[in-house]
C-alpha cells in the first residue's frame, strides 16, 4: 500500500532501532549489555503508584478535560513555580501522551511551511523529524565537543535568517549531557529576544544534574510571551510507560495546541494524569536520590572512557548519556571486515561485544556514540570491560 509523501521524509527512531536488535539478540540467546536506551532502570516510586492505584479505585477511568484534569494541571504550575521560578496559569499549561507528545503538538501548532528553526548539533533524534512533519526547515548549528557541545550566543546570532522564527533548547542534552551555564542561557535568551525568536525549551532532564541551573524563562522573563516549556515526568520520576508530558506557554499556543490534540489523541490516560500528581506535587526526595546515583555512575563511566586509548569525551553536566568522539577506530578492521562509520561502529559493538549503544549519526554527530548509564554499576562495568576489549581487538 502506499504511504503519505510526508512521511518519506522521516528516519524511523534510531535509539527505537538499536534497542530493537539487541533485543532480537538477547532472543538468540545472547548476553546483551544494553546501553543503547534512554530510560532509568529504576523503578517508578511507590507513592506515585499508590496514587494512580487509588485513581483506579475511585473509578478516575473516563475522558478528562482534552489538556488534563485541574488536578494535573495545578500539579504543572506548582513544579514551574518551585523548581524553576516560572508563574502560569492553568490556561498556560496542558498535559499530553508524553514529552515527545508534547513536542510534537507545540511544532505543529507553531510552525508553517518554511519557517526555519535553529536546532544545535549534536541534537536529540526525533527534533528534526518532527520539524519536517511540521512543515519546517532544521537550521542545524554544529557545535564542537570542544567547546563543551554549547552554542555560544553569537553561533545564534550568526545562525538566523529572514524566515528563522524559533530555536530549541535542550540542556541538559540528549545525547551530550551538556548544560548551559546560567550566564550562557540569559545570553542565548538575550538574542533571541532582541531577535523575537520563539524559545522551545526542552527541560526533560533539568532534575538529573550535578548543579541545578536557572531556567532562560526565570533569567529573562520578557521572553515569557514567546516562550514555550516542554517537560515531562518520564525520566525525572522513572515513568517512561506512563507517558504523560505538558506544555507551558501563552494561552493562544495552548488553546491551539489542545484543538490539535482534541482532534487526534484526546487527553492522554486518565490514570496516568492521576500518578503523575503525586510525581510532580508530591514528595521529591526520589529525585534527589536517583540524581545522586546517576552521578556515581557517570564517574564510572568517565573513568572508563579516559582509560580508553582512542577515546575522546566532553564530561556531561547532566542526564543519562556519555557521548565520547570514537572516530579514532573508524578505518580498523573488525572480523567482519572494515569499521568505516559510527553506525559500523556500533553494530561490530553489538555483535562481537554484546554491548548495545546508539551511533551519532542520527543525533547529527556522525563521529559518536552514545552510551546511556542508566543501568546498574556492575552492568555498566561489565559494559565498558566488553567495550574496551572488543576495540582493543580492532587493528
Ligand atoms: C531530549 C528529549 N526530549 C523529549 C523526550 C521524550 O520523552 P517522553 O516522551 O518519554 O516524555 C526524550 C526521550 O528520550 C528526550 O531525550
Amino acid at each position: 500500500m502506499k504511504s503519505s509523501r510526508r512521511l518519506g521524509a522521516v528516519k524511523p527512531s534510531a535509539t527505537f532501532a538499536m534497542a530493537a536488535e539487541a533485543t532480537a539478540l538477547r532472543k538468540q540467546g545472547r548476553d546483551i549489555v544494553d546501553l543503547s536506551v534512554g530510560e532509568p532502570d529504576f523503578e517508578t516510586p511507590e507513592h506515585i503508584k499508590a496514587a494512580a492505584r487509588e485513581a483506579l479505585a475511585r473509578g478516575q477511568t473516563k475522558y478528562t478535560p482534552i489538556g488534563g484534569t485541574d488536578e494535573l494541571k495545578d500539579a504543572i504550575i506548582t513544579k514551574l513555580r518551585r523548581d524553576n521560578q516560572l508563574e502560569y496559569g492553568r490556561a498556560e499549561v496542558m498535559a499530553s501522551c508524553g514529552g515527545k507528545h508534547s513536542l510534537y503538538t507545540a511544532f505543529q501548532a507553531l510552525f508553517d511551511e518554511g519557517d526555519e528553526v535553529v536546532l544545535p548539533a549534536p541534537y536529540w533524534v526525533s527534533y528534526p523529524e518532527m520539524l519536517v512533519l511540521a512543515g519546517a526547515v532544521p537550521r542545524i548549528v554544529p557545535v564542537p565537543a570542544a567547546r563543551g557541545f554549547r552554542m555560544s550566543a553569537e553561533e545564534l546570532e550568526a545562525a538566523i535568517g529572514p524566515r528563522t522564527v524559533a530555536l530549541i533548547l535542550n540542556s541538559p542534552s540528549n545525547p551530550t549531557g551538556a548544560a548551559y551555564s546560567a550566564d550562557e542561557l540569559a545570553a542565548l535568551g538575550k538574542v533571541a529576544l532582541r531577535r523575537k525568536l520563539i524559545v522551545v525549551t526542552d527541560d526533560i532532564y533539568e532534575r538529573l544534574t550535578a548543579h541545578p541551573v536557572a531556567h532562560v524563562g526565570a533569567l529573562v522573563p520578557e521572553l515569557t510571551p514567546n516562550l514555550v516549556v516542554v517537560n515531562s515526568v518520564s525520566k525525572s520520576y522513572a515513568m517512561t510507560g506512563w507517558r504523560i508530558g505538558y506544555t507551558a506557554a501563552p494561552a493562544e499556543l495552548i488553546r491551539a495546541m489542545t484543538t490539535l490534540q482534541g482532534q487526534t489523541t484526546t487527553n492522554p490516560t486518565s490514570i496516568a494524569q492521576a500518578a503523575a500528581v503525586a510525581a510532580l506535587a508530591g514528595p521529591q526526595e526520589s529525585v534527589t536520590a536517583m540524581a545522586r546515583e546517576f552521578g556515581e555512575r557517570l564517574k564510572l563511566m568517565l573513568a572508563g572512557f579516559d582509560a580508553l586509548p582512542g577515546a575522546r569525551l566532553a564530561p556531561p553536566q547532566g542526564a543519562f548519556y556519555v557521548f565520547p568522539d570514537l572516530s579514532a577506530y573508524f578505518g580498523r578492521r573488525g572480523s567482519d571486515g572494515p569499521v568505516t562509520s559510527a553506525t559500523d561502529l556500533a553494530m561490530y559493538l553489538l555483535r562481537h561485544a554484546g554491548v548495545a549503544s546508539v551511533p551519532g549519526e542520527g543525533f547529527g554527530a556522525p563521529s559518536h556514540l552514545r552510551f546511556s548509564y542508566a543501568a546498574s554499576r556492575p552492568l555498566l562495568t561489565e559494559g565498558l570491560t566488553r567495550v574496551r576489549d572488543a576495540l582493543a581487538a580492532l587493528h
